[in-house]
């Protein structure tokens, strides 16, 4: 009960807040809403911060729709060209916290363009949207690397900081 409760609090709070916006929300036509709340959730586990940061920077998990996270939990020994695999109690818990704090992010799965990838943040129509003014030699800079190192430019990124005042492109 004491949960349910929390969970409407927060969802009014979350319906207020989205009310109250002044940012028009174009993203949120056709059913395609974008993610709210991108922050971290402060329960993240350590497990999680150290395993899926071991390699990149750590995906906030609401950048990704809880059925996106589920095909990558279940290929990580197929990681995108690495091997990534956990044990399956780790898994577990990296999995439990994913679904449950992605739940506000309602896009749709997209596939990953390259077969066989499981779904990418950086290949969704979001993040085009997002970024329709950054050309793709920027993403390519050598001190940005690639789209998919957000906190190159979004230094608040493991947080779940993506605010456009605070962007800042390296040169
Ligand atoms: C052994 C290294 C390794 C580990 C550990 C690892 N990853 Fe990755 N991950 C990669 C590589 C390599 C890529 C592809 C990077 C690229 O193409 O720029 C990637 C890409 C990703 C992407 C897609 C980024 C994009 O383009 O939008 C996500 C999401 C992701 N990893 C999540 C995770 C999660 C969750 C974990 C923990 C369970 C994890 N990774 C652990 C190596 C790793
Ligand atoms: C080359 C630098 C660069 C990289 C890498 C990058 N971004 Fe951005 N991002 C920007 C810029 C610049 C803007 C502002 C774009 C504009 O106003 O057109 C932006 C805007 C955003 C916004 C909208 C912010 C707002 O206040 O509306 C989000 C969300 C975002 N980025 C998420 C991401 C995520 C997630 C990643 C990684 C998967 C990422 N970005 C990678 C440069 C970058």
């Amino acid at each position: 009960m004491k949960t349910l409760a929390l969970a409407a609090v927060g969802g009014l709070s979350l319906t207020l807040l989205v009310a109250t916006s002044s940012v028009a929300d174009d993203d949120n036509h056709n059913g395609y809403k974008r993610p709210k709340r991108l922050a971290l959730p402060s329960d993240a586990p350590l497990l999680w911060k150290e395993e899926c940061a071991a390699c990149h920077m750590l995906y906030v998990p609401a950048l990704l729709p809880a059925e996106a996270w589920r095909q990558q939990m279940q290929t990580l020994e197929q990681h995108y060209g690495s091997n990534a695999s956990l044990d399956a109690q780790q898994a577990r818990e990296i999995l439990d916290f994913l679904l449950r704090s992605s739940a506000a992010n309602r896009l749709p799965v997209e596939p990953s363009a390259t077969a066989g990838e499981p779904p990418r943040i950086s290949q969704t129509r979001w993040f085009a949207h997002k970024h329709d003014e950054v050309s793709a030699a920027t993403f390519q800079r050598a001190a940005v690397g690639s789209r998919a190192n957000c906190v190159a430019c979004h230094h608040g990124a493991e947080r779940g900081d993506f605010d456009e005042d605070r962007v800042k492109i390296p040169r």
